[in-house]
């Protein structure tokens, strides 16, 4: 078999067979085929497409090119939640309790934020102590105790969506759904869990702009995690305005412990009932109005922020930071935004909003950037909010003082304001199952 067939094959429309693809796969991930000859590939499969038999061996074929996570010893009750990243995007450390705590076995491998968006990672590293990374057995013997873990992406998994990834990125072809749902659908399926729930993002501060490349992106998800024999729901969120109120890593995760209490009532906490009844509802195989009631009650009686606080001890974090948030060290400095005239915040360009967070230190411009814990915006009006002359917007939040007058700039650049009520916009827009 020559890669030069493979490629001509794709660039003249025809569907792969799968020897071909793992030939690609495995050539690619071994270093024998050469990165122009993937780039071109890469390209071919950007402008003719791939059949959905075509991008469920592509999925498969990535994610058997390293280690997979073996996770039968937990049957069906394993369970994965994917976001395809946002600001103010804390849900999974809300999420993650909620479902522990009616039985589920969460088994969770997360990211670091990198350009406008958080990662979970950041967020949970903020807490003095969790550790990040655990070894298998560690790993194993945790959701087994616990019925949780969030971890770092670690380990030999999926070594042929780093290399194709990395090339995507300076090849233009990363925005091609085929490769897309193949880069995170072989992570899902390499990490091993039998539910996943996927919550792809939509708006301003997301990835997928517009509801129309959302629903496209998020049915070819569920269908190739069907192909792959993982039971898969995905819910469509929007991401038109950040979600919660807080953005920045210690700022997040007491919000979170505060949905978790009870305490708050805000969009937050309705994306996380969503996807956590979604969750139950596979795990279980319970209708979903039940899953739902589950979900209200473990928050209600305590069970979920209970399961939060015996999951952030067994990872090594101090618990009195959760217990007390109070604890989590504050801001030198802090500037609020105040509003200069009446009106209604109309829009708030997200991605913006995001890089006004990094400007402050809460997330970072290229890998190798540190991260300033305590930095971020807190928001007080969103998108449909009623405002008067002098009201507090936002305040935001940084150890590096000469950031706040940029910060304040992008900021005020990305919430737009006039005398016009925008029409309400649904929280969540679809579920795909
Ligand atoms: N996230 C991924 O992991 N892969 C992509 O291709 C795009 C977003």
């Amino acid at each position: 078999m020559r890669m030069y067939d493979i490629i001509e094959n794709k660039r003249n429309g025809k569907e792969l067979t799968g020897e071909e693809i793992e030939f690609f796969i495995k050539g690619y991930t071994d270093g024998i085929i050469p990165d122009y000859q993937a780039s071109a590939f890469c390209m071919a499969v950007y402008f003719k497409g791939m059949t959905e038999k075509e991008t469920v061996i592509l999925t498969k074929a990535m994610a058997n090119s390293g280690d997979i996570v073996d996770l039968s010893m937990f049957g069906n009750l394993s369970a994965d939640k994917h976001s395809t990243g946002g600001v103010g995007d804390k849900t999974s450390l809300i999420v993650a309790p909620i479902v522990a705590s009616l039985g589920a076995k969460v088994t969770k491998m997360s990211g670091r934020g990198l350009g406008h968006t958080g990662g979970t990672v950041d967020k949970l590293e903020s807490i003095p102590g969790y550790k990040t990374t655990l070894s298998g057995k560690e790993f194993i013997s945790q959701v087994k105790n616990v019925g949780m873990a969030i971890i770092g992406q670690s380990g030999n998994l999926t070594p042929a969506d780093k290399k194709l990834y990395a090339l995507r990125d300076v090849t233009a072809t990363v925005d091609s759904i085929p490769l897309i749902v193949s880069s995170i659908m072989s992570k899902k399926i390499a990490a091993g869990s039998h539910n996943i729930v996927l919550d792809v993002k939509c708006g301003s501060g997301a990835f997928m702009k517009t509801l129309e490349n959302a629903e496209i992106l998020a049915n070819e998800m569920v269908k190739i995690g069907k192909g792959c024999g993982r039971n898969t729901a995905a819910l469509i969120t929007d991401m038109d305005m950040p979600l919660g109120s807080a953005i920045g890593n210690s700022l997040e995760v007491i919000e979170a412990v505060k949905v978790l209490k009870g305490e708050l009532d805000n969009d937050l906490k309705e994306v996380c009932v969503a996807l956590a009844s979604e969750l139950i509802s596979l795990v279980l195989s319970v209708p979903h109005n039940e899953a739902q009631k589950m979900v209200n009650d473990s928050i209600d009686s305590g069970k979920a922020y209970e399961k939060m606080k015996e999951w952030i001890s067994a990872q090594g974090g101090d618990v009195s930071f959760i217990e007390n948030t109070e604890k989590f060290p504050k801001a030198e400095y802090s500037c609020d935004i105040l509003s200069e005239i009446d009106g209604y915040i109309t829009s708030m360009d997200t991605e913006k909003i995001g890089l006004a967070s990094v400007i402050l230190g809460a997330g970072r411009e290229c890998k190798e950037d540190s991260i300033d814990f305590s930095a971020g915006i807190m928001i007080y009006k969103k998108t449909g909010e009623k405002i008067y002359k002098g009201d507090k917007i936002a305040t935001l939040f940084t150890n590096n003082k000469s950031s706040l007058e940029d910060a304040e700039k992008m900021y005020r650049s990305a919430a737009c304001i006039s005398a016009v009520k925008p029409e309400p916009k649904p929280l969540i827009y679809k579920v795909i199952r």
